[in-house]
């Protein structure tokens, strides 16, 4: 089994450049399917989740060439061409490994009038459901079929008219399915109660940049008026503020000053704001933000939600950060229905935790100590590297096969100073 060994302890130091944002990247990547131009993506981070779409891609009909990142860029480029699609179908061998395969449907029926995807089942943290996805594009006029596992998406003769959808949940995936769809429609589409993470407006500033017209970007009620075709571009993937956050946890649990390269503020307000009330210091700097040491963590009561609320991608990590905090912290889970998987991992690091239903206490303790334990989704991983970077003596983190087939490589040893990150076979 792979995994990574952490000798905890020891504070950490340096700047690091954050990488290009792997939930932007994953919705930019369809893109290309939605012209015969190139499309030139700059910034991509540096993920199996990445190469695999590419290859998906590949089996469309969509040529990609990767080339090496310029210098103002912490990612790589990649230059992809659909100048013509060769195949409407995405299989189930390649969707189970990488969920986010699901977000081929909408670009590719909107280009080729059809398309068939495997649906992607669910994974760690939930099942996952794809409903939301379906009713969306059936509201733009498509006509869903699901047979043997596999979802079909077919456009009536004459195109897709376009229509209103009004999501009676936020779902990033299907706002993004929505939004690459409606953007080749025929007529104008209204999608109410959209998500509004940061990655849709990269997306949609993507769209705008092929051509596309969009109103209501970064809110929730979004109108696009349908083209016939859309162009080239070259466009930078954003930054990633999960990552970022992730690291300033890393900075706060160790007591250590990290300036986190190309961070944006405005895309993290609630990490920050959550940080900032457990007593971290920190700040926005010319090129990014700057994490500093304060004193004793303190206690919080945090609820996930959908943008601008508190993000569920980084509750794992504040969990690990909050466990040597001062006092009783109260985590409540909102999104997704199994979130807690690194609960019990880190309880055998010395924490105290305490889930009831979708909340978790978290009473503080005074140090932790490492322990081999067990990596499950992303986030959960990176929380237990977090807590392994404090605690006294060597964390192994095991990293299941569903951890690298979540399209993850091992995260690169990290670039700070200090705390000691490597990947062992
Ligand atoms: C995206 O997943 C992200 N993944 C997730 O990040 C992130 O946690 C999530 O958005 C929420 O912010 C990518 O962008 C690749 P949703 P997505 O649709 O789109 C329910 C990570 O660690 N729902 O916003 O799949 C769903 O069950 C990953 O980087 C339906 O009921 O999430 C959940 O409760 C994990 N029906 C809620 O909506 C649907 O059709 C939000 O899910 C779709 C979703």
């Amino acid at each position: 089994m792979d995994k990574i060994i952490i000798r905890g302890g020891k504070p950490l130091s340096g700047r690091i450049p954050i990488s290009g944002a792997k939930n932007s990247a994953l919705t930019l990547l369809p893109c290309a399917l939605l012209t015969d131009e190139p499309l030139t993506l700059r910034n991509l981070p540096r993920l199996a989740d990445v190469d695999s779409f590419g290859h998906l891609l590949n089996q469309l009909g969509v040529s990609t060439m990767i080339e090496g990142a310029r210098p103002e860029d912490f990612g790589r480029v990649m230059t992809l061409r659909a100048g013509r699609v060769t195949s409407t179908v995405a299989p189930y061998d390649i969707v189970r490994k990488m969920r986010a395969s699901i977000l081929v449907l909408g670009p590719l029926l909107a280009r080729a009038g059809e398309a068939t995807v495997s649906l992607p089942g669910g994974c760690a943290i939930g099942n996952r459901p794809i409903d939301l996805h379906l009713k969306a594009l059936e509201a733009l006029g498509a006509e869903i079929e699901i047979t043997a596992g596999y979802v079909t998406a077919r456009a009536p003769k004459g195109g897709l008219p376009g229509g209103d959808f009004g999501f009676p949940v936020v779902s990033v995936g299907a706002t993004e399915n929505a939004l690459m769809t409606a953007v080749l429609c025929k007529g104008t589409s209204t999608l109410r109660n959209a998500a509004r993470e940061p990655e849709i407006v990269d997306l949609c500033n993507l769209l705008v940049a092929m051509g596309a017209k969009i109103e209501g970007i970064g809110g929730s009620t979004l109108v696009i008026h349908g083209k016939e075709r859309l162009h080239g571009a070259t466009y930078r993937v954003m930054a990633d503020r999960i990552e970022a956050g992730s690291y300033a946890c890393a900075a706060a649990i160790t007591g250590s000053a990290l300036d986190l390269i190309g961070a944006k503020l405005d895309e993290m307000e609630a990490t920050v704001a959550a940080l900032r009330q457990a007593g971290v210091h920190v700040e926005e700097i010319a090129d990014g933000i700057a994490v500093r040491p304060n004193g004793k963590l303190q206690a919080l009561t945090l609820s996930t939600a959908p943008f601008p609320g508190f993000a569920t991608d980084m509750q794992a990590q504040f969990m690990a950060m909050l466990c040597l905090a001062e006092g009783a912290s109260v985590l409540t889970e909102t999104i997704f229905e199994n979130r807690y998987m690194h609960v019990p991992e880190l309880n055998r690091m010395g924490a105290h935790i305490e889930v009831k239903g979708r909340t978790a206490v978290v009473h503080g303790v005074e140090r932790m100590v490492g322990a081999p334990v067990m990596a499950t989704d992303l986030r959960a991983s990176m929380s237990l590297i977090i807590a392994g970077l404090a605690a006294e003596g060597e964390t192994e983190a095991g990293l299941s096969k569903r951890w690298f087939c979540s399209g993850h490589y091992p995260p690169p040893t990290p670039p700070f100073q200090g705390g000691e990150a490597r990947c062992a076979a």
